[in-house]
């Protein structure tokens, strides 16, 4: 029976590689920005589990140190520093680190983004765009750049921005945040067919209400969870874990022909642009 088996795999090899774990990420090396909590750290722990070994960061050491330490804790191969995307220095810092001490980089998520304004949109200033688009939009380009030639050396490898549902239906009060969300959606597309040719995929998450720190504003009243759980069909706010999975799933093998787009992970929350 074992010959019958073998002659089987000889003949067809794609039987034999279909029968290999392609949601394993054994071997790869996956940056995560904005990684020590939240979204960001529930990619890491999803990327981790699978077998990559995560670089986690964010803008401080001692959140860096805890989720480094929570990481080691449930046996995944992690490495921590600073890193404020915002930062050019702090940016290549991440990337240099990274190739010194894992040798490479096969995967980026990046996650990062500020909000530092809730109005009307009339009434929001040039200093505002100016730290929205360079933190949530530039530094993700950025980022990309720096990465790019070390994933081709590698043969390949995956890009992954972290968008918003606000991306494509504004949220009220959110408007400057909700349009940097779009533009990571034409980042996604514009950057995929240039880098198909490096082997290396593009892709885009959109989450809708998820329960972090960030989106407290959105669902620490009952009365605005209940408003926000009316607009879903599954009806609970989405928790972090809710992306994490999506995001490891489309770094891995199981994702191999998808590029150029985005996955909405909304509970069912109605969206299109
Ligand atoms: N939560 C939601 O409902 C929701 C919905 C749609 C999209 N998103 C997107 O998901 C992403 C993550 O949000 P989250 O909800 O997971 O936030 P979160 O739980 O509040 O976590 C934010 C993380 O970002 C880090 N951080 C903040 N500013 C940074 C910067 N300039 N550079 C590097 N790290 C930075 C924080 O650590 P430090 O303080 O140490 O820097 C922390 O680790 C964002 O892109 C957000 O727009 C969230």
């Amino acid at each position: 029976m074992l010959t019958n088996a073998l002659r089987c795999l000889l003949r067809n090899p794609v039987a034999g590689r279909r029968n290999m774990s392609h949601s394993s990420l054994a071997g790869k090396v996956a940056i995560v920005t904005a990684s020590t909590d939240g979204i960001g750290l529930a990619a890491a722990q999803a990327l981790g589990k699978r077998g990559a070994h995560v670089v986690v960061s964010s803008r401080r050491q001692a959140n860096v140190d805890k989720a480094v330490a929570l990481l080691k804790s449930q046996s995944i191969q992690v490495t921590g520093t600073t890193c404020n995307v915002g930062s050019g220095e702090d940016r290549e810092k991440l990337v240099k680190m990274t190739l010194d001490q894992c040798g490479g980089v096969d995967i980026l998520v990046s996650n990062a983004a500020v909000n530092p304004f809730f109005g009307n949109i009339m009434d929001s200033t040039e200093a505002v765009w100016d730290k929205i688009l360079d933190v949530n939009v530039k530094s993700a380009f950025l980022l990309t750049k720096l990465v790019v030639p070390h994933m081709t050396k590698r043969g390949g490898g995956n890009v992954v921005f972290v968008s918003s549902v606000a991306g494509y239906q504004p949220m009220q009060a959110l408007g400057p945040y909700s349009v940097s969300k779009t533009a990571l959606l034409g980042l996604t597309r514009a950057l995929a067919p240039e880098l198909a040719h490096s082997n290396i995929r593009v892709n885009c998450v959109a989450p809708g209400v998820i329960k972090t720190r960030f989106s407290s504003a959105l669902w620490q009243s009952e009365e605005i969870a209940e408003e926000f759980k009316k607009q879903l069909s599954i009806k609970r706010l989405g928790e972090p874990e809710d992306i994490g999975g999506v995001i490891a799933f489309l770094c891995s093998e199981e994702a191999s022909y998808i590029t150029g787009e985005t996955i909405t992970v909304t509970g069912g929350m109605s969206c299109r642009l």
